[in-house]
């Protein structure tokens, strides 16, 4: 695909897909990083002579205006980002969003409201994106984390005007391909989480190309219990068990080494400070439930780690957001994080609560790459094609 540096800006409105769908509480962003991950683009595009217009979704109106989910609420957050004021249209085509381009000269900025207020725009609607089209003159996508979605304004776009991908999808993908792509091996895959049910084809695809892969928080249970192992009242899907046998005869056949829990912090209730115990994995009473890696088996996932040369990180060990159920994910999270910064390891995270748990844990600032994507990097690490990045790709041919 192509990138800002190839690509003739000069004096054109750009298009700009971005994604700032950011969590908001009582009318104020909570966590701006989606918005400071955006500015490099927009910056490069005002030196290129180009005038960024910024297209975005927020939330899922479900194709109608719903005020509650204006773009409004982001823009003092992009204001400060930026240093600079962003020109608003409440409307992402028609009258008032041509009315808002047309005043803009270079060095400026502006954002059109929430592209899913029109139906449109997740029915990938070629006439609502050519009203989009309209409005400018290339289109540059930035957002790798709504990439997942075929919709007008992250992949019709591509094939109306000359395209290229942002800086920050260039980065995401450049992360993603040193991950899993074309890695350095030994590579090691941590994958935790409440289901194996919503991350069967995840792991399928991960067995594939990994060498070590580490299976935590309630999916585990799954697995041992497709091991013959009692978990008693641990959260498992007990109807997934055959899946999870045809998982490991499928690792074991191709050279991918499976990582359980060798022990288990269990208790009888989920909450804080809740009394625990820390028992060998085939132990689990009858009344008792497993929110947690133990100990031994954090040392053992410590010790494979360090032989391996990549890590790619995607949901937590244990029941983390309660503690003390948040240990195994914080020890592995800082054992990544000291591999990374001695040099040893790429460490590559994404998707949902993964960076919550790893910033709790202290540890994301010393991952080589967190990535802004939820539902795209969960895409991504199974396998399949993002049409906003082969959008992109099918643009540049
Ligand atoms: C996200 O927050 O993961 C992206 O913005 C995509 O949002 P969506 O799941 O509503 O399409």
């Amino acid at each position: 695909f192509k990138t800002i540096d190839d690509m003739e800006l000069d004096g054109k409105v750009v298009l700009t897909r971005v994604d700032v769908n950011v969590p908001v509480e009582d009318g104020r962003v909570t966590d701006a990083t989606r918005i400071d991950k955006i500015v490099p683009t927009i910056k490069d595009i005002q030196a290129k002579g180009g005038i960024p217009v910024l297209l975005a979704h927020f939330d899922r109106p479900k194709g109608k205006r719903v005020d509650s989910m204006s773009l409004k609420v982001v823009l003092p957050a992009l204001e400060a980002a930026l240093g600079q004021k962003v020109a608003f249209a409440d409307d992402c085509i028609g009258g008032p969003a041509k009315r808002v381009v047309a005043e803009l000269k270079r060095g400026d900025v502006a954002l059109l409201e929430n592209t899913r207020f029109h139906e449109g725009e997740e029915k990938n609607d070629p006439t609502f994106a050519a009203s989009l089209g309209a409005l400018g003159g290339a289109y540059v996508n930035d957002a790798f984390s709504a990439a997942h979605r075929a919709h007008a304004s992250t992949e019709a776009l591509a094939r109306l005007l000359p395209a290229g991908a942002g800086r920050l999808m260039e980065a995401e993908l450049k992360a993603l391909d040193a991950a899993l792509g074309n890695p350095q091996r030994p590579v090691m895959a941590v994958v935790g989480g409440a289901k194996v049910s919503t991350k069967l084809d995840l792991l399928m695809n991960l067995v594939d190309k990994v060498d070590h892969l580490v299976i935590g928080g309630g999916m585990a249970n799954t697995f041992l219990v497709a091991k013959g192992i009692e978990v008693g009242k641990s959260l498992a899907e007990r109807d997934m068990a055959d899946t999870a046998r045809a998982i490991l005869e499928k690792a074991e056949t191709g050279g991918c080494t499976i990582h359980l829990p060798v022990d288990i912090v269990v208790a009888r209730e989920f909450r804080a400070g809740a009394e625990s115990e820390v028992l060998p994995v085939d132990q689990c009473p009858a009344d008792a439930m497993i929110l947690d890696a133990g100990p031994q088996t954090v040392e053992s996932l410590r010790a494979a780690m360090a032989d391996c040369r990549t890590l790619i990180w995607n949901g937590p060990l244990g029941a983390f957001e309660i503690e003390p159920f948040d240990r195994a994910t914080n020890a592995a999270a800082q054992a990544a994080a000291e591999l990374t910064r001695e040099g040893r390891l790429i460490s590559v995270a994404g998707g949902g609560d993964t960076v919550a748990a790893l910033n709790k844990a202290g540890a994301a600032g010393d991952f080589t790459f967190i990535s802004t994507a939820g539902g795209a990097f969960l895409e991504w690490m199974e396998g399949k094609e993002l049409p906003g990045v082969a959008a992109l790709e099918a643009a540049a041919r």
